[in-house]
């Protein structure tokens, strides 16, 4: 478990992060959002124990990230946003040279490295000097090296940035299963839709503070308490429309798209409802859908202060 306490840090008079209090568990994947300068790589450089806090604390698993930095250090594992890797080497020596450094028993660390291989998908490049992999697979051979001592807290800074769509999906994968393996996550990046997906948490930060963090699901909601209904029906759509119009808890009735679309207030429960009376009172139903919240809008209208 990591427990983040009122963790701050100033350069001179500037506050980069100030006061951030968090606590993650085995399994979450921890996305951590924010403009550029927010303080999310500043955050990142405390907890890999590069950066010391001016004030608070950081523990993971009862260690303490600030104080037992030569305890801490071998269960952290630190992806920086620009990595350099190293020329005129293989992947297969890049990972044997890193698993010495971190005195990898010798005898594992053939079985390791061909581990990491595996699940970065990179067994194929072993061989390949390092220089010719596409910026994809350098990415992912970081993330091989980041994994090697198998890591609890795993901190990731912008692993998404100058992907494709495509490596970007394969690198969505990637994180959902070394989330199974029971491991805290936390990736940053500037854009939330980019995170949404395949994080369980989320964090929105701006010049230094929090500005919001719980439950993916739990933060849409409460952004966006109207859920926008669609049905599909195969009456007319007037009479539903009427009928909807003195509904309670529903508002902005509108026919698109050969559907009645409607914002509606309620719970899951009076949702549920909804439905039943609208069958109850003889509506051919074909689908009732929520139609899902547009996530730059959300990060627009936090990071613009509309959310406290
Ligand atoms: N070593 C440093 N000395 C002085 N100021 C710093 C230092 N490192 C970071 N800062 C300042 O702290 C603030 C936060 O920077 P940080 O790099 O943490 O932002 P970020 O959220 O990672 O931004 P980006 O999305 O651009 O990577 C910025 O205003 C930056 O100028
Ligand atoms: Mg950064």
């Amino acid at each position: 478990m990591l427990e983040i306490s009122h963790l701050r840090k100033e350069f001179g008079k500037y506050a980069a992060v100030k006061d951030l209090s968090l606590m993650l568990f085995p399994g979450d994947i921890f996305g951590y959002i924010g403009p550029n300068g927010a303080g999310k790589t500043t955050t990142l450089r405390m907890l890999a124990t590069l950066l010391e806090p001016t004030s608070g604390t950081a523990t993971l698993g009862g260690v303490s990230i600030t104080r037992e930095v030569e305890r801490a250090r071998p269960m952290i594992g630190f992806m920086p946003d620009f990595f350099g890797l190293y020329e005129g080497i293989t992947s297969w020596e890049y990972l044997d040279f890193f698993a010495a450094a971190y005195r990898l028993p010798r005898g594992e660390r053939k079985q390791v490295i061909e581990n990491v291989l595996e699940l970065t998908d990179l067994t194929g490049k072993r061989d390949a000097n390092v220089e010719t992999l596409s910026r994809g697979m350098q990415q992912r051979l970081c993330l091989a090296k980041t994994l090697l001592h198998d890591p609890l807290l795993l901190l990731l800074d912008e692993p998404a940035s100058g992907l494709d769509p495509r490596a970007r999906v394969e690198l969505k994968e990637l994180l959902r299963e070394i989330g199974a393996m029971g491991k805290v996550v936390i990736v940053s990046s500037h854009i939330l839709p980019e995170l949404a997906d395949f994080c369980n948490k989320i964090g929105i930060i701006e010049k230094g503070e929090m500005l919001l963090t719980g439950n993916v699901d739990d933060i849409l909601r409460q952004l966006q308490p109207a859920r926008r209904l669609s049905i599909r029906c195969l009456d007319e759509s007037e009479r539903l429309m009427s009928w909807l119009g003195s509904a309670s808890q529903i508002s902005e009735v509108r026919s698109a798209n050969g559907t009645v679309q409607a914002q509606f207030t309620g719970d899951d429960n009076s949702q549920a409802e909804l439905l039943r009376q609208l069958i109850a009172d003889g509506f051919r139903i074909v689908a009732l859908t929520e139609s899902s919240v547009d996530l730059e809008d959300v990060f627009m209208q936090v990071t613009k202060g509309e959310v406290s």
